[in-house]
């Protein structure tokens, strides 16, 4: 037999092996997707486009209306991309990977800020580039400036960010942007930002783009999605912008890779960014469940949680138990019926497991209170 693609090998399989199904009597804070229905009113935007029979092959880079209100919806994150240099793709997953193939040769180094999302370090080995990860700051999940410094070297071609953070919650401040932009200028870097959770902001200052700092608009690619904020993750739809070239390059990728998203989500992607009252309803949720279930796992020993300050995640230190990560995850979900990620699966993440609070108020005081008796019989 032919072998395969010896990049194949290389790439982990994320959170996989803790995300299968358990059974009814389980509490679940592992899926990170809004336990929300899609708003009716883009589902019946979709259905509308089909019955007009918007089922034909279309502009590869979206339907010019959808690339203007993606455009729109940047302005009021305060980023400027022309909507001639946007381009929608299936999932801010693929449009990810997208940035990564436009910008990236074999064997360049992209700075991630670790423990991060493991598709990044998936994606990348993918593509045979190399992810380099930089422990954020064990306390409060920022970044740590001496860390990136440390591990730049001639190969580095790209930092990756994602602030609000998955699986950290942490939102990086105006500050630390405009730093991290001034490293990229200084070190000549790409920097890819994904938003997907720009929506989603506990701290008391918003999402911050690189692209508001000298130098950071030319270098940042911008991807984000529906998925999180819209509560459409299985529509797969995700949008990416960034300069003139790098738009170029981007648009001959999704043209290879994709064509373009269906058709008829489309119209109903244009109908998402045009809500408010709906988005805002789930914004407000998560913040509530937030506060709430901030206090009670503060209250659990042997865990130290800093407050999350964004997304839907709650990363706990859990190394004063004594146990290693993947030693808590078995056994909270065999002896306390609770299952959560262990951080380990992610490099950089040793010590620590995520907590995904996208799941009701009651599941939360359950899931918790089951916690606190199995640690406190311990
Ligand atoms: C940081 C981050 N980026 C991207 C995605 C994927 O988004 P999409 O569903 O639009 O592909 C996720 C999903 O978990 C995520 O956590």
């Amino acid at each position: 037999m032919p072998e395969l693609n010896d990049n194949i090998n290389k790439v982990g399989t994320g959170f996989a092996a803790f995300l299968s199904p358990p059974g009814p009597e389980v509490i679940r804070f592992t899926v990170g997707q809004p336990d929300f229905a899609t708003p009716t009113k883009v589902v019946d935007s979709a259905k509308a486009a089909l019955d007009r029979g918007e089922t034909a092959y279309t502009r590869t880079q979206g339907s010019p209306e959808l690339c203007d209100a993606v455009s729109t919806h940047l302005a009021k994150h305060s980023i400027e991309i022309d909507s001639n240099n946007i381009v929608v793709a299936p999932g801010c997953k693929q449009a990810v990977l997208y940035a990564m193939m436009a910008t990236l040769n074999p064997d360049d180094e992209v700075l991630l800020l670790a423990p991060a999302w493991p598709s990044y370090d998936g994606m990348l080995k993918l593509i045979g580039a190399v992810p380099i990860h930089v422990p954020v700051k064990r306390d409060d999940y920022h970044p740590d400036f001496a860390a990136l410094e440390a591990a730049i070297t001639s190969k580095t071609k790209a930092i990756m960010l994602n602030s609000p953070n998955n699986p950290t919650g942490a939102v990086y401040r105006p500050e630390e942007i405009e730093r991290l932009v001034a490293l990229a200028v200084k070190h000549d870097l790409w920097i890819i930002d994904d938003m997907i959770y720009a929506t989603l902001v506990w701290a008391d200052y918003g999402y911050t783009s690189p692209t508001q700092f000298a130098g950071g608009k030319e270098r940042t690619i911008t991807v984000g999605g529906w998925s999180k904020g819209w509560a459409m993750t299985g529509w797969r739809l995700g949008w990416i912008g960034g300069s003139e070239a790098v738009a170029n390059a981007v648009k001959k990728v999704n043209a290879s890779a994709a064509t373009h998203v269906a058709t008829f989500l489309m119209p109903a992607a244009i109908t998402a960014l045009s809500l408010e009252a709906e988005t805002q309803m789930m914004a407000d949720s998560f913040k509530e469940r937030c506060e709430v279930i901030y206090q009670l796992l503060d209250d659990l020993p042997g865990i130290t949680v800093p407050k999350p300050e964004g997304a839907f995640y709650a990363l706990c230190d859990i190394t004063a138990t004594g146990m290693t990560d993947i030693e808590f995850a078995n056994r909270a979900l065999e002896e306390a019926q609770v299952q959560l990620i262990p951080g380990s699966l992610m490099e950089g993440g040793e010590g620590f497991v995520r907590i995904s609070y996208a799941t009701s108020m009651e599941n939360i005081r359950e899931g918790v209170r089951r916690l606190s008796e199995w640690l406190s019989n311990l």
